[in-house]
């Protein structure tokens, strides 16, 4: 079942970015995207049409996604470029974050343009209390919040990703169990999401873990090929879990360059899964990542963590000589 080819979603941007009390100007966080695109990177979650109240990181989410759509469509209209252009998505609580979100990429665009935005992710949780702490409201009600939200999505030929937080442990409740993350991977499937990727928001699975929870919803009904996992590397087990999640068939990952990352709802919440790491040992382990240049992503890691007043946290970025 191993897959011989994977797909990364870039994260750092916004998973990256959202728990940093440093700030990084639009005009930078445009400059890292078109960094990322140019290093291979072909999915990338630009920001986060949330309330800036609650994540003042992404109160220029507006300008960062208009100026990225902008700059994408310029390179597509360059003959033979067009290749180039990366998926870009962004997450999206709610109604008025979908507005906002479509308001920018008509702004940059055009509303009809095909170089407009054309994927957005929604998030839930799998734990009750972390979906009251993350965005206010239970999992019932982000569901019912969902479903108005993915038709409108749909009608702007927009794809809808769904997040399910906190699939293997919550900060507030501990262990959650397997059926909670099946009712709520279930019904973001059957709302419209082409995908869901499991979050371990807080880094507490192990491999084992890992192959329980793939199973159990395997045996269910959902089909690996849906879902996606979300490693944060809290407690060093990332890269084992996305080997067990490897075994299983899954073959969508999310990633954090440089491994920024964290939930400032979720309180011990660390960084993801560095993409450099994940790069590297996918790429040692002979599975086919498109091309991407490895020397490039180091220096991005470097660059962004020093945007923030931290280091690079990965492990390659210690150990492969400036490149
Ligand atoms: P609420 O307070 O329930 O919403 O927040 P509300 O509708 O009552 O609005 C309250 C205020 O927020 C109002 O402003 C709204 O206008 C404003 P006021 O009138 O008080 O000045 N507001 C917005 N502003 C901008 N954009 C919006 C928006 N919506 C409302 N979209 C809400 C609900 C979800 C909005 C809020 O709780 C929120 O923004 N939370 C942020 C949650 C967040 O960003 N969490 C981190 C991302 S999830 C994550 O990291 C996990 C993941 O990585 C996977 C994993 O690791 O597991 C995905
Ligand atoms: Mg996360």
């Amino acid at each position: 079942r191993m897959p011989k080819r994977v797909k990364i979603w870039e994260v750092g941007l916004r998973d990256g970015l959202q728990n940093e009390g440093v700030l990084v100007s639009a005009e930078l966080k445009v400059a890292f995207a078109a960094r990322l695109a140019q290093a291979g990177m072909r999915h990338i979650e630009l920001t986060s049409f949330v309330s800036p109240r609650a994540v003042p990181q992404f109160a220029d989410a507006s300008e960062v996604l208009a100026q990225t759509l902008r700059k994408s469509a310029e390179m597509s209209s360059t003959a033979g470029v067009k290749e180039s252009s990366p998926n870009i998505s962004v997450l999206v609580p709610n109604e008025k974050g979908l507005k906002a979100a479509l308001a920018a990429s008509a702004s940059a665009c055009g509303s009809a343009a095909p170089t407009g935005l054309r994927e957005i992710a929604i998030f839930a949780a799998a734990s009750e209390a972390f979906s009251k702490s993350n965005i206010n409201c239970t999992i019932d009600e982000s569901l019912a919040r969902f479903a108005a939200l993915i038709p409108q999505a749909r009608a702007h030929n927009i794809r809808v990703r769904g997040y399910v937080s906190c699939v293997f442990g919550c900060p507030y409740e501990g262990k959650v169990s397997l059926d909670s993350v099946l009712r709520v991977t279930r019904a973001l499937l059957e709302l419209g999401c082409y995908e869901i990727s499991l979050g371990d928001t807080i880094g507490v699975s192990t491999p084992v873990h890992v192959t329980e929870l793939l199973q159990h919803l395997r045996r269910n009904g959902v089909g690996i090929d849906q879902l996606a996992m979300h490693f944060h590397d809290t407690r060093g087990t990332a890269l084992a879990n996305v080997y067990a999640a490897l075994l299983e068939g899954v073959s969508t990952y999310d990633a954090s360059i440089g491994g920024l990352g964290g939930c400032p709802f979720a309180k011990g919440a660390t960084g993801n899964v560095a993409t450099e790491d994940m790069v590297w040992m996918l790429t040692e382990m002979g599975i086919d990542l498109g091309e991407v240049n490895f020397p490039e992503l180091i220096r991005i890691g470097n660059d962004l963590t020093a945007s923030v007043g931290r280091s690079n946290l990965s492990h390659v970025s210690q150990c492969t000589p400036e490149a």
